[in-house]
């Protein structure tokens, strides 16, 4: 395959952007984007030039680092795929390909294609995690958990924290990310105790955060590599809502 590429390069999120054109030859259908990529840069830096940064580290789906705007989509044309999971053999011969990074006010660019993605972090670290001492795996059958509950926590958890529904939608709202976040905690008895004191450590930081707000345009869920809904959504305005009417402030 030959492809011609428009890829966006900055140096730094100080720096203004711009597209700039390479010519991909011998591409095989089989390499995943990101190999192909890693040849794109190979010759590039046999040329002396500057090889385009960008983020990765699992390439099997699951570390939700390698996210990149493909042809305006968040992770390409193949849905419920990570960027690393998509194969050239989706693209045609002679395609042209335009790639960008994430664009999101909360999402500065690094360089090149790297985004800073901490604002999930410190939307974590404001109640993303169970503080009370959970002891020692106990026995699978020793704390009774409805089947429902446990396949829709196990769905809020397969979210890797990409970035994608940021990335996608025309609000840069963060509202996918951290309800399935709030959720597949809040939905286990494990995590209930602090169910209202984390969605709403939650909720504020996130709003704290250059992201927009969610007005129901479904374009996150849409893009989601692992088809987060957006059921996560309204359970967690619903547990905000329960939790402000019980008083509940963010702890400091
Ligand atoms: S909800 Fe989906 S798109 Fe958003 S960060 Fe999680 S895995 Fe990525
Ligand atoms: S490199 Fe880890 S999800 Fe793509």
């Amino acid at each position: 395959m030959h492809l011609t590429l428009h890829v966006w390069r900055q140096a730094d999120s100080g720096s203004d952007g711009r597209f700039e054109r390479y010519e991909a030859a011998d591409v095989d259908p089989d390499m995943s984007f990101l190999e192909m990529l890693d040849v794109v840069n190979e010759r590039l830096q046999e040329d002396g030039g500057e090889p385009i940064a960008f983020d990765h580290d699992c390439r099997e789906g699951i570390c939700g680092t390698c996210g990149m705007m493909i042809d305006g989509v968040a992770h390409g044309p193949l849905p419920g795929t990570t960027t690393c999971q998509l194969h050239m053999r989706h693209f045609e011969d002679g395609d042209e390909i335009t790639i960008e990074p994430w664009r999101s006010a909360a999402f500065p660019v690094l360089r090149d294609l790297i985004v800073d993605r901490s604002a999930f972090d410190r939307i974590i670290e404001a109640g993303g995690y169970i503080s009370v001492n959970t002891g020692s795996a106990p026995d699978a059958n020793e704390i009774p958990v409805p089947r429902a509950d446990a396949e829709s926590a196990f769905e809020a958890a397969t979210c890797i924290g990409c970035g994608a529904c940021v990335a996608q939608c025309p609000n840069g709202a963060a509202q996918l990310f951290t309800s399935a976040k709030v959720s597949h905690l809040g939905l286990l008895p494990q995590g209930h105790p602090e169910r209202h004191d984390r969605v709403v450590g939650m909720v504020e930081q996130m709003e704290a955060e250059a992201f927009g707000s969610c007005s129901n345009h479904r374009e996150c869920e849409a893009v989601c590599p692992k088809d987060i809904p957006i059921d996560f959504i309204a359970r967690m305005n619903r547990d905000f809502l329960v939790a402000k009417l019980k008083g509940r402030h963010r702890r400091s």
